[in-house]
């Protein structure tokens, strides 16, 4: 098969680690792509957004099947596209895809099928809106409806915050058109989980779970970042609890999008708060989520590429996943500055020193090359991903690695795992 991977980040680049080597692949082009992508296939050089170029490139190259790495062109519909000229790919459509493109339709859609999620209400007035919070009193979230890059979250400690909070969005409109509709919700107290399962529009595969650790300073202090870092699998869910989260909240999901006229084809990733009183969701994401695949992928002992096709084929019932016994657990390497502003291009060196190292792979995430050089171009840059006998020992090679790169200009998190082992 001849592939298309859309993407330029740390998940990508884990997919295209996973795809060059299954043996359904004959050739991997990646759009963008980053420099580590660059030595498993080539790049062509079309935007993951820019939905009428990659299908462009598709039909000139002839491609065989696509894998959709990030979420906007999901949203976009680069699935439907491609359907619309007999190209299959990996990814939902875009009706399907409005699981994590609106999250008002997300929350709605919870309500209809008795999915567990924070109580909730929606607003495209903001009056309506501050009133509705005085009303509530106490913690809650103010949601954007539309997709904001991970920063249309707003986690409020009282009224004024979650009035301050609409304001943001929908007077300052800081995220632009996403922000002109809002959920506003509960806070969940709880551990949060990462859980990913397949789906073939008719059943689902529960994968593994992962833990991301979104806060840019040790101790998960500080602003929120895309996340520095993830291990997998999450102990705290136990096989009993994945049977519960797939059973309450998965195979519902599924099931009522069939029933909607929206059949849900792809990966689908679940964020749950872990509470007293059991999983609810926060929110669905409609592709793998970065960093925690980088410490998923390299977990997985079946081929990638055959279950993703069988994921599109409808074919689930035939393919059984089998995983590594290890745990996994990520480091992401972030330019000094990061999540703010940050300079690009500085060197980074020492890195194949590091991935000699046992059991290492290093992820690209934010990286070009130029003569020879490998150079930093992102605020997330790399993904320092080891396995292990339990978290602790893939925590330890890691952080072996991440001290064997050489980058003055970057920074890491020195506790990823810490819920797990300790500081
Ligand atoms: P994202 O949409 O990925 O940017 O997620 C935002 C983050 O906000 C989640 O991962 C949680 O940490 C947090 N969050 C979202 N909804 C709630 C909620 N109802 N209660 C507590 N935390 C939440
Ligand atoms: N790591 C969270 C996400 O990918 O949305």
């Amino acid at each position: 098969m001849k592939v298309l991977l859309v993407g330029s980040g740390g998940r990508e680049h884990t997919l295209a680690w996973a795809i060059a080597t299954s043996p359904l692949c004959d050739e991997l082009v990646c759009a963008p792509g980053n420099a580590g992508m660059a030595k498993l296939g080539r790049c062509a050089d079309v935007g993951a957004e820019d939905i009428d170029e990659l299908v462009a490139l598709a039909r000139k190259e002839d491609m065989d099947y696509v894998v959709v790495g990030p979420e906007v062109p999901l949203v976009a519909g680069l699935v439907n596209r491609l359907d619309a000229v007999n190209i299959k790919s990996f990814g939902p459509s875009a009706a399907a895809a409005a699981l994590e493109g609106s999250k008002g339709f997300m929350k709605d859609f919870c309500a209809r099928h008795n999915i567990s999620t924070a109580p909730y209400s929606r607003f495209n007035d903001a009056t309506k809106a501050k009133a509705f919070i005085r009303d509530q009193g106490g913690a809650l979230v103010v949601k954007t409806d539309g997709l904001a890059a991970g920063k249309g979250v707003i986690i409020c400690d009282g009224p004024d915050e979650a009035e301050a909070a609409v304001d943001i969005m929908m007077m300052e409109k800081a995220f632009g058109t996403a922000g002109e509709k809002i959920v506003v919700e509960e806070c969940l107290e709880g551990e949060e989980v990462s859980f990913f399962a397949l789906c073939d529009g008719e059943r689902a595969l529960a994968m593994a779970s992962a833990q991301d650790h979104k806060r840019v300073g040790e101790g998960d202090t500080g602003p929120n970042t895309g996340g520095m870092g993830a291990y997998s699998p999450a102990p705290v869910v136990t096989p009993e609890m994945e049977t519960y989260i797939m059973e309450t909240i998965i195979v519902p999901t599924v099931a009522g999008m069939k029933a909607e006229g929206a059949p849900y084809q792809g990966v689908l990733f679940a964020g749950l708060m872990i509470t007293a009183d059991g999983p609810q969701l926060l929110e669905f994401n409609v592709r793998f989520g970065d960093p925690e695949c980088q410490a998923l992928i390299p977990r997985l002992k079946s081929d990638l590429l055959t279950a993703m096709v069988a994921t599109s084929d409808g074919q689930l019932d035939h393919l059984d996943l089998r995983w590594s016994e290890a745990a996994a657990l990520t480091v992401v390497m972030a330019s000094k500055g990061y999540p703010g502003t940050y300079k690009k291009g500085s060197e980074i060196g020492g890195l194949e020193a590091a991935e000699t190292q046992e059991s290492i792979i290093i992820f690209h995430a934010g990286t070009t090359s130029k003569n020879g050089k490998i150079l930093a171009s992102g605020g997330r840059v790399l993904g320092v991903t080891a396995l292990g006998g339990d978290v602790m020992e893939a925590k330890a090679r890691a952080y072996k690695a991440v001290d064997a790169i050489e980058w003055t200009e970057g920074f890491c998190r020195r506790d990823i795992g810490w819920w797990v082992t300790g500081p």
